[in-house]
Order: C-alpha cells, then structure tokens, then sequence
C-alpha cells in the first residue's frame, strides 16, 4: 500500500534488532530513505542489506550512541547531507534488565534513564531543529505498556517509558504549528522471530533473561488475541502514523499489544 512516504528520509534509532529491524524493513518497503542509527554497525548493515532487497531508495547505517547528543548531532547532520533532511524520526531504542525494584541499584536506574529517556530527548530534539524550520515531520516514540500499566519487575523502565507519553505530547502541542506530529507507540511483549533477528547488544541476545517459554505461553494465553506480539505488529502501527494517512493525528499513544491494555 502506497502511504506517501516514497524517498522521504527517515531516521530509526535502533534500527538493528527485532522491533527497530521491523521498523526499517516496513519502511523499506514504502521506498524510504533509511538512516538506522544503532550502536552496533554490524546487525544494523544486515538489516541495510535486507531493507534495500525489500525496496528501500536507499540506507545508511550511521554508528550512534543515543545517549551522547554529539553523536546524535552527528546522525542528523548524515542524514540531512545524504538525503537533504529529516522527514520522519523513530525513536525506538529502548534497554531494561527485568527485576524486581528492591534488586536494582542507582547504577542501573542511571542507565534506564540515559538509553531510554535521554536518548529520546537528545533525538527529539535534533529532528525539531530539521523540522521547524522545514516546517512539517513526524516523530514517532516507543514506548511501552509498562508505561500504562505498571509491571512487576519493570518499576524503573515504566515509569520512564511514562515520562516519554507525557513528553511526546508536550512536544505534539509546542510544534503543531509547525507541522510537525508526534505520537506514541506502546508495545506489549514483542518476541523475535529467529535468532537472525536480534544482535549481540540487543535485549533479546539471550532471551533466557526476558521470560521463559512457560511464561511466554502464560502471556499469550492471558491475552485477548491469545497470541504474542511480533515485530511487524508494531512496524505496521508505526508506519502509519509516520505517515501523510495520519495527517490529523497528534499527541496520541497507541497500544499494540493483543488487547493487555485497552485504555479509552
Ligand atoms: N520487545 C518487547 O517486548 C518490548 C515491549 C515493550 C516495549 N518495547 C520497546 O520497543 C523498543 C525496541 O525493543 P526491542 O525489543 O526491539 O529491543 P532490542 O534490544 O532487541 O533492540 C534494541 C536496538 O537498539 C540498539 N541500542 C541499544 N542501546 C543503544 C544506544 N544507546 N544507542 C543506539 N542504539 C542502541 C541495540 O543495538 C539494538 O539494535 C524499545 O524502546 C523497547 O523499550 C519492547
């Protein structure tokens, strides 16, 4: 399906496992232009490689850590050179290490703050400083049912990912007039399909850590859709609201995940 967003030059941190490989490859196939900012170079030029087979006009890979704003810097200005500006940021890079609150320590509160709240500020606002003056973008921010929940085993993460709606909506309401829109995607358990899908430095390198198979069953079975989440669920929602087909919708977070949320 034609969505309009043919050689428009768009921006996916994290690009290079499960749900941010799913992001590109969705947009690939819209014949985007891709920059997949990632801190591993090497599972984000496989996902390059897939993403110009499935019709992307071109991509970049750009190694980027989220959390440094030079780096960021860094990554808009490769793309605004190569592509001559940004129409669409995903902020996707997202890192949680699951336990139960009274287990974490002020270091790993540290670390879910900077990858998951200051790299979404950092990206933000370098994509603003491209689309004010351009006037029009979109960014699109994942964030999670955690956010909307609560989670046993996800206190510290929740409670950032809560931070990032909150954020994003303020965001939608100072840049509006601006064109530009700026909408939340809430993933519920999203699992990789293969191996071939994650990197060494994605969270799902040793999906023993997340959840085993009988919770794996467990979740699926307490669902509506009694069924997991997959990485192109969440692509396609994303895609979307990337696009000129949601042209009208700002400020809005967006559960994906089979029904375990349902927020009116
Ligand atoms: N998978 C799920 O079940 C689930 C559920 C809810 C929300 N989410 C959110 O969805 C997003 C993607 O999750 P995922 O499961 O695909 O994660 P993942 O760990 O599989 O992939 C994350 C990607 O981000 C990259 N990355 C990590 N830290 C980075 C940094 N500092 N700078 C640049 N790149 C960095 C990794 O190299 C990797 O390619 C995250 O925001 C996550 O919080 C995931």
């Amino acid at each position: 399906m034609d969505m309009g967003l043919k050689d428009k030059s768009v921006i996916v941190t994290g690009g290079g496992s499960n749900i941010g490989r799913a992001i590109v490859l969705g947009f690939a196939a819209e014949n985007a232009r891709i920059t997949i900012g990632d801190i591993d170079p090497e599972q984000a030029g496989k996902v390059a490689a897939e993403a110009e087979k499935r019709g992307a006009s071109a991509v970049q890979v750009v190694k980027t850590d989220v959390t440094d704003k030079a780096q960021v810097d860094a990554l808009f200005a490769s793309a605004v050179d190569r592509f001559g500006g940004v129409d669409v940021l995903v902020n996707n890079v997202g890192w949680d290490q699951l336990m139960f609150f009274t287990q974490t320590t002020p270091e790993l509160w540290q670390k879910i703050i900077q990858v998951n709240y200051v790299g979404v500020l950092n990206c933000t606002r370098a994509a603003l400083d491209v689309m004010v003056p351009s006037k029009g973008g979109a960014i699109v921010s994942i964030s999670s049912d955690a956010s909307r929940q609560g989670e046993a085993r996800e206190a510290v993460y929740g409670g950032v990912k809560a931070a990032i709606n909150s954020f994003m909506k303020s965001i939608a309401k100072e840049n509006g007039r601006y064109g530009v829109r700026c909408n939340v995607v809430c993933p519920g358990v999203t699992v990789p399909e293969s191996t071939d899908e994650v990197g060494k430095t994605s969270m799902w390198a040793n999906s023993d850590s997340m959840f085993t198979e009988e919770q794996f069953e467990k979740i699926a079975k307490s669902l509506p859709l009694r069924k997991l989440g997959r990485p192109s669920d969440i692509a396609g929602a994303v895609v979307f609201l990337a696009s000129p087909v949601a042209g009208h919708i700002t400020g809005q977070v967006l559960s994906v995940s089979g029904g375990y949320s349902m927020i009116g």
